[in-house]
């Protein structure tokens, strides 16, 4: 299966009252811990770099042929979204002209009406290419590589105007938070959720996917969230299987620092939970 668009994948899972996963990539082993995971299910899947990350491979290019040649050399029959995370206008036209196949522009920081404007033009310069867009109105809390919101709910008038600009999924902020999620956190606001799901037949996105409650995720999955987005989870998984097999001393029994099989358990450990999301999504199996 090549390299797929997000827009029949998205809009079936909004119908079906289910959500695909987007999950980050950093390197070489979490792009095949990701892959395993959704060959392993049968389930579509997204694979999402942010502008960081982007940087930190080398480049956009860079990480659109890694996903493309590691989908190729594991054999991926599943379907497998390419996307840019939270991409600045710059990013978002850089990635398009790359060939990956969706991008986010996040202008949630631009003054409303220049965030529309924006978005309209992200959306002709992507849909001419058949490439999916994925707009955020109302800002995710907390931090994610250097993109810092401050949470707000997003306001429903604004997010219809979004809407209309023809975006194919719209991430809103319901009180959802980047990174880990402080002890006082009051939850997911369902109540805007509800309201802009009422108005808005686009797919929405919930970002912040990791430390939120199970019951609360699939909660908004029934009421219109149709991708969810997990960063901060396979990277605490990773670092914690590793720090386990340093700890026990692996890395110093025969080739234990070898990085094949340094990497392996924090590796696995990223498949694992991928695997696990995948189940509370209630992703279907691909036919
Ligand atoms: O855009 C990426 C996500 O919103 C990930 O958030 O690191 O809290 O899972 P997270
Ligand atoms: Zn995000």
């Amino acid at each position: 299966m090549s390299i797929v668009n997000g827009n029949e994948i998205f809009a079936a899972a909004r119908k079906g009252h289910y959500a695909v996963g987007a999950f980050n990539i950093n390197n070489l082993e979490w792009t095949r811990s990701i892959l395993a995971a959704a060959q392993e299910t049968n389930t579509p899947i997204l694979v999402q770099t942010s502008m960081g990350a982007g940087k930190y491979m080398g480049g956009y290019e860079l990480c659109l042929n890694l996903v493309q040649q590691t989908v190729k050399s594991m054999g991926i029959t599943v379907p497998v979204i390419m996307h840019l995370d939270h991409g600045n206008y710059e990013a978002a036209k850089e990635c398009i002209e790359v060939g990956y196949t969706s991008v986010m522009f996040d202008g949630h920081d631009l003054p409303f009406e220049e965030n529309l404007e924006k978005t309209k033009e992200i959306v002709a310069l992507a849909h001419a290419k058949n490439i999916s867009v994925e707009a955020e109105v109302g800002s995710i809390g907390g931090e994610e590589d250097g993109i810092i919101g401050e949470g707000e709910l997003a306001d429903v008038e604004e997010a219809k105007k979004i809407a209309a600009t023809g975006v194919d999924y719209l991430a809103c902020g319901i009180g959802n938070i980047h990174g880990k999620y402080p002890a006082n956190w009051k939850g997911l606001h369902f109540d805007r959720l509800k309201e802009l799901a009422a108005e808005i037949s686009t797919p929405l996105v919930l970002h912040g996917g990791s430390g939120i409650p199970k019951e609360q995720i699939q909660k908004a999955i029934s009421l219109g969230v149709s991708k969810v987005n997990v960063n901060t989870e396979c990277q605490l998984a990773f670092a914690d299987a590793t720090r386990k097999y340093i700890e026990a001393g692996k890395d110093l029994e025969g080739k234990g620092y070898d990085p094949r099989k340094l990497l392996a358990p924090g590796a696995q450990a990223i498949t694992d939970v991928v695997k696990e999301r995948i189940d509370w999504f209630g992703t279907p199996s691909v036919k």
